[in-house]
């Protein structure tokens, strides 16, 4: 499964080397950095140089972290509207997939969009053989609520983990 058609006007699909510089815009905005839209775009161009996009993830076995990236994309436009990543490190057992830089662009956030994406990617999650969903996001940042509304729960709290003041929580669902 590479892509999924989410209704008429929006589908899900493996990310492309031709996303890098809209992801770029979105990420930086999403995350309000452009420091970090920088980061992710050049690590993003490196994962789809070195072939890994075009991989599942259970087929990565070489790489510690296998993972996969996957684009909302508006069907009228062609515009890239989010884009999130799911991956395992390889010494977990593999009905436990990790959620990372879910991210819906500024301009189009508050419409349904993250909701849709978080959905069709618990479709593939699943087909990846996961029955657990984790992510880790800010302890006291908006998405905790949005992860709260698609049905996960904190499982912990990790002191300190984005800066002095800032901690994290791992936030879980069973999918
Ligand atoms: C979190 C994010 C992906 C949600 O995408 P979205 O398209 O705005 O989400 P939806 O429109 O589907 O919202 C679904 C629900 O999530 C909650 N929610 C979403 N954004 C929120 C915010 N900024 N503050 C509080 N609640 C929020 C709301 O409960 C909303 O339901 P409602 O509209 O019925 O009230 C998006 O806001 C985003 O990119 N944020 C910045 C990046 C980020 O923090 N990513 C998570 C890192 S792990």
């Amino acid at each position: 499964m590479s892509v999924i058609q989410i209704d008429d006007s929006l589908l899900l699909r493996r990310l492309e080397l031709s996303d890098i510089s809209a992801l770029q815009h979105v990420i930086s905005g999403a995350f309000n950095s452009m420091d970090l839209g920088e980061e992710v775009a050049r690590r993003l161009s490196l994962y789809c140089s070195s072939g890994q996009s075009q991989t599942r993830l259970t087929d990565q076995q070489d790489q510690q972290i296998p993972c996969e990236y996957w684009v909302l994309e508006g069907t009228c436009e062609h515009d890239c509207i989010g884009v999130c990543g799911l991956y395992r490190a390889n010494w977990w057992w593999e009905g436990c997939l990790w959620l990372g830089w879910l991210a819906v662009d500024p301009s189009k956030q508050g419409h349904g969009y993250g909701t849709s994406m978080l959905n069709a990617l618990i479709t593939i999650a699943r087909s990846r053989g996961a029955s657990v969903l984790k992510v880790e996001t800010s302890a006291d940042g908006p998405a905790t609520r949005f992860y709260l509304k698609m049905g996960f729960s904190v499982e912990g709290r990790l002191a300190q983990l984005y800066s002095a003041n800032t901690d994290g929580v791992v936030m879980s669902r069973k999918i």
